[in-house]
C-alpha cells in the first residue's frame, strides 16, 4: 500500500466510524445473505460481535501507518478464526461483503481511489491471516 491509500483507508473509515454500529449490522445482514452457510458459526445474538468487529477494524485501520504493530494481533486473530470454523476460502467473500458496505455508507465519497486502497488494505491483512492460520507447514521439532 502507498502511504496515500493508507490515508485513503483511514480517512474513510473515519467517516463511517458515527455509524459503526449501523455499518456492522448492515456487513453481517449482508453477509449472511450472500453466505448463509456462514450464519452457523456466528452466535444468534450478534450486539457483541459487531461491536467487536468495529473495535478490531478500528484497531487495525489505525496501523496501517505501522503494519508491523498490527501483525501480531492479526495472526492472533487469524489463528482464533480456525477455532470459529472459519476457511480461507471465505475471507474474499467477507472483504467483498466488507467493500459493498463501505460503499454504501460512503455514499459519493466511495471514489475508485477509495475502493483501491481498500482493495489494497484487505488483500495484505486477508493474505497474511490466511498464511499465519492455514499457510505455514507444521515445524518439525
Ligand atoms: C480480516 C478479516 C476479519 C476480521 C477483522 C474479523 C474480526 C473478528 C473479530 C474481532 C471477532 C471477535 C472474536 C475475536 O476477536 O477473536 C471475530 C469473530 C468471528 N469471526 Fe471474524 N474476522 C475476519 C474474518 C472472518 C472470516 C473470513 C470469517 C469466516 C466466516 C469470520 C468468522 C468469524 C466467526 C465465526 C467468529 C466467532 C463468533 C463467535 O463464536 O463468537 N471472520 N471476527
Amino acid at each position: 500500500m502507498t502511504p496515500e491509500q493508507v490515508k485513503l483507508v483511514q480517512q474513510s473509515f473515519a467517516q463511517v466510524a458515527p455509524i459503526a454500529d449501523k455499518a456492522a449490522e448492515i456487513f453481517y445482514e449482508r453477509l449472511f445473505e450472500v453466505a448463509p452457510s456462514v450464519r452457523t458459526l456466528f452466535p444468534a445474538d450478534m450486539v457483541e460481535q459487531r461491536q467487536k468487529l468495529m473495535a478490531t477494524l478500528t484497531a487495525v485501520v489505525a496501523g496501517l501507518s505501522d503494519l508491523p504493530s498490527v501483525l501480531p494481533a492479526a495472526s492472533a486473530l487469524a489463528k482464533r478464526h480456525v477455532g470459529y470454523g472459519a476457511r480461507p476460502e471465505f475471507y474474499p467473500v467477507v472483504g467483498e461483503v466488507l467493500l459493498w458496505t463501505l460503499a454504501r455508507g460512503l455514499g459519493p465519497q466511495w471514489t475508485p481511489e477509495a475502493a483501491a486502497a481498500w482493495t489494497a488494505a484487505y488483500t495484505t491483512l486477508s493474505g497474511f491471516m490466511i498464511q499465519e492460520a492455514y499457510g505455514r507447514p507444521q515445524a518439525a521439532e
